[in-house]
């Protein structure tokens, strides 16, 4: 296990430090996306950091950017060290801050708009049908339990909220409104598309996907690209599949240990910043849980993955 990260310090400007990404300006039209080991739970970014969480999310991008049909065009020029290296000599003094965790992706102007899939019904989901009988605004088949399979995956849209304030559900309309026809469909089609390959692949090694979230940006060319981070347990909800059961919540295969103890505290944290210090067995805990998934969806350790010679073989249209 190595040294957890909270923040990185690079020799380009900084772009946005977000809840747990420091975007850098690198020039070329491409930005550095450094996954730091930040972790945020109720929005909020803990004062400890979680080892090897950067990487995992990082490296399960990577694997599912080469594996999903629907994922091409892409925003990922690079993401082992030494092509990231080569493309960017300034770096070579700064590797341990970027190996494993960093992505050299083509710039985009981000589509507004968070591409929720939902394949089955929880989280903010769940609480609009259980008061509304309905899903992004849209009428629902009835009797559903909480975590119940939906009989096809649903695009469920989210705005995406300034620092600090929760992503609002809106209804497909709202996009289409937004963005105009034409592109609404595109990010739905291509959300689902992406869901679907995804979940039959995390099925086959044991993982449900509950709900996802893709984001997607415009290039300098027009082209429309998978930006971001693709499937992973930060933008996903992934349960084990041997557990499921609707009717109540699921175990998640991420940051439960973390969840479980802020949830432990009751009324102490006010899930306002700043969050509690999580201890040393939550934190041991939360890694295990991200390396646990990235070995069972991919069956290497990530080390393993990130350190091929040659790097994942990533193909992005254009690049
Ligand atoms: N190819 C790209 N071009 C432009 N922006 C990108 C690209 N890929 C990712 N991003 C942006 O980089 C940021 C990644 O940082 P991070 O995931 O930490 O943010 P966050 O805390 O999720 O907050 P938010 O996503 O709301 O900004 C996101 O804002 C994402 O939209
Ligand atoms: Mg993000």
């Amino acid at each position: 296990m190595s040294d957890a990260i909270q923040r990185t310090d690079l020799p380009f400007p900084l772009v946005a430090r977000g809840k747990v990404r420091d975007v850098y300006d690198v020039g070329g039209d491409r930005l550095l996306i450094v996954a730091t080991d930040r972790i945020s739970a109720y929005d909020v970014v803990l004062p400890r950091a979680i080892p090897d969480k950067g990487m995992v999310l990082t490296q399960v991008t990577a694997w599912w950017l080469t594996r999903l049909a629907a994922a091409q065009p892409h925003h990922l020029i690079a993401c082992d060290v030494d092509s990231i290296v080569a493309a960017l000599p300034e770096l070579a003094p700064h590797r341990d801050q970027v190996a494993r965790r960093s992505m050299l992706v083509r710039r985009t102007t981000p589509v507004p708009v968070e591409c929720v899939v939902r394949g089955y019904i929880s989280g903010s989901a769940w609480r609009e049908y259980r008061e509304s009988g309905t899903l992004a605004g849209e009428r629902l088949e009835t009797g559903l339990t909480e975590s119940a399979r939906l009989s096809e995956p649903i695009f469920s849209p989210a705005t995406k909220a300034e620092r600090g304030a929760h992503d609002e559900n809106i209804t497909f309309a709202d996009v289409e409104i937004q963005l105009g026809g034409a592109l609404a469909r595109e990010l739905r089609d291509r959300s689902i598309q992406l869901y679907l390959q995804g979940a039959e692949i995390a099925h086959r090694a044991g993982i449900v996907v509950a709900d996802t979230k893709f984001e997607f940006g415009v290039a300098q060319n027009g082209e429309l690209l998978l930006i971001d981070e693709v499937l992973t347990p930060d933008s996903s909800r992934f349960w084990p599949a041997d557990t499921y059961a609707p009717g109540r919540a699921q175990p998640s295969l991420d940051k439960q240990p973390v969840r479980d103890w802020l949830d432990s505290l009751g009324d102490a944290w006010d899930r306002r910043p700043p969050a509690p210090i999580p201890p040393d067995e939550v934190v041991r805990a939360t890694t295990a849980r991200y390396r646990e998934l990235f070995e069972r969806l991919t069956g290497t350790e990530p080390e393993a993955f990130a350190d091929q010679p040659i790097g994942p073989a990533i193909t992005s249209g254009g690049v």
